[in-house]
């Protein structure tokens, strides 16, 4: 019996998808804990497509269960629209196969209005670059304690109350801060009514669920979205997403007991991006910053904004092992540095006289941070057909190795392609 928690390691978009779609395998349910339809990824399996948000990809097969915790905040219209896409494709989401947590959130309309607005009202090189979801509105309000949550909508008399006491706080935001329509009670709840409907069968304690599980010595994996450096205690705020997005939000995100985790696998994009605005020490602004955006095809899957691209940043790599207690790798991406005469990998900062090893807490320092640089040799060979370790140039190897060495962690995966055969495994996490 094995619990694994999969985390992006920098600014998401590493490659979770395909990593958390090959360890699904091995897993009997899949579990996601924060975020929401900020997240996205897609996958093609057997030339069909299918774009995934909320809903973990784990429903693609038959035999696991799937889980929304707690720790994720649900945009119901873009849920139910995710099922009948599933449904379209010939596989009907049923509450046998996916449970969602009835403390989870509700996005509700006026938090994506509130969301627009806010980052309109913004001075320029102050906007967040938000996905534009309605995430952080909603995190807001349920920190405050003005939230509804999914099982409150299964009560219409509870939902409609919470509701109007919303509205008469939010329209008045949306009439005299942001000049926008008000919001009328009816409207909502009735659109929220139709909702519910439909989502009552999945609603239930997943936490209970979960803990049935492990008793019954089923492997979990646990799915992150986002990555590190966008958690909002530990990232670079404020350029950061508005949940935890780190390793220890898996538990807090769905109800389970730290002690029942046995790895956490940190997917490391071999260089770095970032879509959205804050701080990027590694960015490039060069030819070869545009080779790794067209080559790794880095457009984000959720709003399509294309991605700003760099070399890889050791510090907040190890920052990464560090703050989700990382066990193994994944490295994601290889072949696009294949024909790179030169890498470098960013070993610390120095900011004005000093010597940092590790992301400073302040953001107007974030902006002066220069990477002190260590290269290393590039490889000109394509390795999309590399299969085991041995297969890849020896420079490629080396690079892996300076990786698994300066963040002392060994590499459990190596993805050399987006198909899932572009993959090595070499050692699978939930066999330990
Ligand atoms: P929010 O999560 O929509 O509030 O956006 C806050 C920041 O997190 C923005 O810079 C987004 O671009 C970034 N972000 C949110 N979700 C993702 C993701 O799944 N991948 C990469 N960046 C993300």
């Amino acid at each position: 019996m094995a619990n694994v928690i999969i985390v992006g390691t920098q600014w998401g978009d590493e490659g979770k998808g395909k990593i958390v779609d090959l360890l699904t395998e091995h897993a009997d349910c899949v579990v996601r804990f924060q975020g929401g339809n900020n997240a996205g990824h897609t996958l093609v399996v057997e030339g069909k497509q299918y774009i995934f948000h909320l809903i973990p990809s784990g429903i693609l097969y038959e035999n696991k269960s799937c889980f929304i915790g707690n720790g994720v905040v649900i945009d119901p219209e873009v849920l139910l629209k995710e099922m009948s896409e599933l449904a379209g494709h010939g596989l009907p989401v049923t509450p046998a196969r996916l449970m969602i947590s009835e403390r989870s959130h509700l996005i509700m309309p006026y938090h994506k209005l509130l969301d627009a607005g806010s980052e309109a009202m913004l001075a320029a090189g102050r906007k967040i670059g938000t996905t534009g979801r309605g995430i952080g509105p909603c995190y807001g309000d349920k920190i405050l304690r003005h939230g509804i949550k999914l099982g409150d909508l299964l009560d219409r008399e509870l939902f409609r109350e919470r509701l109007q006491e919303n509205l008469e706080e939010k329209n008045f935001l949306l009439t005299n801060r942001y000049g926008l329509q008000p919001l009328t009670l009816d409207a909502v709840y009735d659109e929220y009514m139709g909702y519910a409907d439909q989502l009552a069968p999945f609603v239930a304690n997943v936490s209970l669920a979960l803990d049935r599980q492990r008793r019954a010595g089923r492997h979990i994996l646990f799915e992150g979205a986002q990555g590190t450096q966008l958690d909002i205690d530990h990232g670079t705020y404020p350029f950061v997403t508005s949940s935890n997005t780190i390793a220890g939000n898996a538990c807090t995100g769905s109800g389970f007991g730290p002690a029942h985790i046995d790895a956490v696998i940190g997917i490391l994009k071999a260089y770095t991006t970032r879509v959205g605005e804050g701080p990027f020490p590694t960015e490039l602004f060069d030819a070869t910053g545009e080779e790794l955006q067209r080559k790794g095809g880095e457009f984000g899957a959720t709003t399509g904004r294309k991605r700003r691209c760099g070399w890889l940043d050791g510090v907040v790599a190890r920052e990464a092992v560090r703050l989700n207690g990382i066990t193994d790798l994944a490295i994601t991406k290889l072949d696009v540095l294949s024909g790179q005469p030169e890498l470098q990998l960013a070993t610390s900062y120095r900011h004005g006289e000093a010597s940092l090893e590790a992301m400073p807490n302040n953001s107007k320092s974030h902006r002066d941070l220069v990477p002190v640089y260590e290269k290393l040799a590039g490889w000109s060979e394509e390795i999309r057909h590399a299969r085991h370790l041995d297969d890849l140039p020896a420079k490629a190897r080396a690079y892996v190795r300076r990786i698994e060495e300066f963040t002392e962690t060994p590499a459990c995966i190596l993805s050399v392609g987006p198909g899932r055969e572009e993959t090595m495994l070499l050692r699978n996490p939930f066999k330990r």
